[in-house]
């Protein structure tokens, strides 16, 4: 209960709020705030940010348009369900994985793409920049097709991105405090009935039994954790460590790092060996998808892996989900020649 008030009060307070002044938000304050909510204290040499809220926009000194523009780059990543049936095909917005408006550390924060790229991405072994980072997400996260580059689209989330990076040096020396979703230690043993027994009893009440989540008029209050309305094969957080990443530090929401290790891995394991919509780097045969992208990716998920309840090949089917196409034409190598 103290949780969920403390966590409140960060979202609210520190993140959120109109009347937080910029002494409100001293880094030491930040820092006690995520330590109450059970988040590690930054090591000594870490890069701690704390990014601008949409109320520091107003008073920042930017020139208007690029102000209306930073805020239809926000309007798009919490509300992208706007975008439905012509780049996003499930029920997901951006905000939906990147809490707190992509702000929330622990919860991928969405600004250190803003400083570290363009560099190098092992997924797609080519130096990408930020469009296609945010191409990535589109494509896999949303099971959707990313709006073209240079697009008013493209251009008014970038901003957003590069808004929350206000300050932060181009590519920094200094780790990143709170970046990605941080895995806790892998325990011994996974176990597929108490990962599932846990997700019944602690999570099914906002994303149901089946994992389909709940939307209300063509507005989405909880995402589906699998199935068609949720992410596809591709996406980063099909792979089991990055799923109890995102677990332990967000879910159930309002009570961040309430499981312990073995209760995140456990529901991680059993949501990761639900189905959901087909890879887009698919091939037509799932044996041959696994072997053409187990590295660097799909060795840490269960895509072509065979389920220890039933027997069933995850990921062996050419189910779309609600997406007319199987591939979107920016998913290319890049050589620069
Ligand atoms: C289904 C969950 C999910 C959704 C929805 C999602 N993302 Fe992501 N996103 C991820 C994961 C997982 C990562 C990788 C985090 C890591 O490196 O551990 C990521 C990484 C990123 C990064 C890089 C952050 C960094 O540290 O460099 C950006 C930028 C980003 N996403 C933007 C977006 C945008 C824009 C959207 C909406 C179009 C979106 N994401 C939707 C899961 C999601
Ligand atoms: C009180 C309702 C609630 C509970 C309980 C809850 N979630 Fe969530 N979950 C949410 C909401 C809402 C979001 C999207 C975040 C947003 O839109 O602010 C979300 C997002 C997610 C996501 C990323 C998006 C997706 O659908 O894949 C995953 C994964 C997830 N939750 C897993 C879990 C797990 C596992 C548990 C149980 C340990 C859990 N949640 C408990 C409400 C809840």
């Amino acid at each position: 209960m103290i949780r969920t008030l403390t966590y409140a009060a960060l979202s609210g307070t520190l993140l959120f709020s109109a009347n937080a002044t910029a002494e409100d938000k001293t880094t030491q304050q930040y820092i006690d705030t995520l330590a109450e909510l059970g988040y590690p204290a930054p090591e000594e040499n870490e890069l701690v940010h704390i990014p601008p809220t949409m109320e520091d926009l107003e008073d920042a000194k930017l020139h208007p348009e690029l102000k209306r523009v930073i805020r239809r780059g926000h309007d798009l990543f919490t509300n992208t369900q706007q975008l439905r049936g012509e780049n996003v095909f499930n029920n997901m917005n951006c905000s939906s994985c990147h809490l707190g408006e992509g702000r929330m550390p622990f919860s991928a924060p969405i600004w250190p793409a803003a400083v570290t790229l363009p560099g190098f991405r092992g997924k797609n072994a080519h130096v990408n920049n930020l469009e296609e980072r945010i191409a990535g997400c589109f494509t896999y996260s949303m099971n959707g097709k990313p709006p073209e580059y240079g697009s008013d689209h493209m251009v008014a989330l970038s901003a957003y991105h590069q808004w929350l990076a206000k300050g932060v040096p181009v590519y920094p020396q200094q780790p990143i405090y709170g970046r990605g979703f941080p895995a806790p230690e892998r325990p011994e043993e996974l176990s597929y009935a108490r990962g599932e027994a846990a997700f019944q009893e602690k999570c099914s009440v906002c994303h149901g039994n089946d994992g389909g989540g709940l939307r209300v008029d063509g507005q989405t209050v909880f995402p589906a954790t699998w199935g068609d309305m949720s992410n596809n094969w591709g996406a980063g957080i099909v792979r089991v460590f990055t799923a109890a990443g995102f677990i332990k530090n967000n879910m159930p929401l309002g009570q961040p790092n309430s499981l312990d290790d073995q209760e995140a891995w456990d529901i991680a394991y059993y949501m990761s060996s639900q189905e959901r919509p087909q890879d887009p780097r698919y091939t037509g045969d799932v044996k041959e998808t696994l072997e053409q992208t187990r590295e660097p990716f799909h060795k840490h998920s269960m895509y072509g892996r065979t389920r220890e309840t039933d027997g069933h090949v995850l990921g062996d089917h050419r189910n779309l989900g609600d997406k007319p196409f199987l591939k979107p034409d920016t998913v290319r190598p890049r050589t620069f020649e």
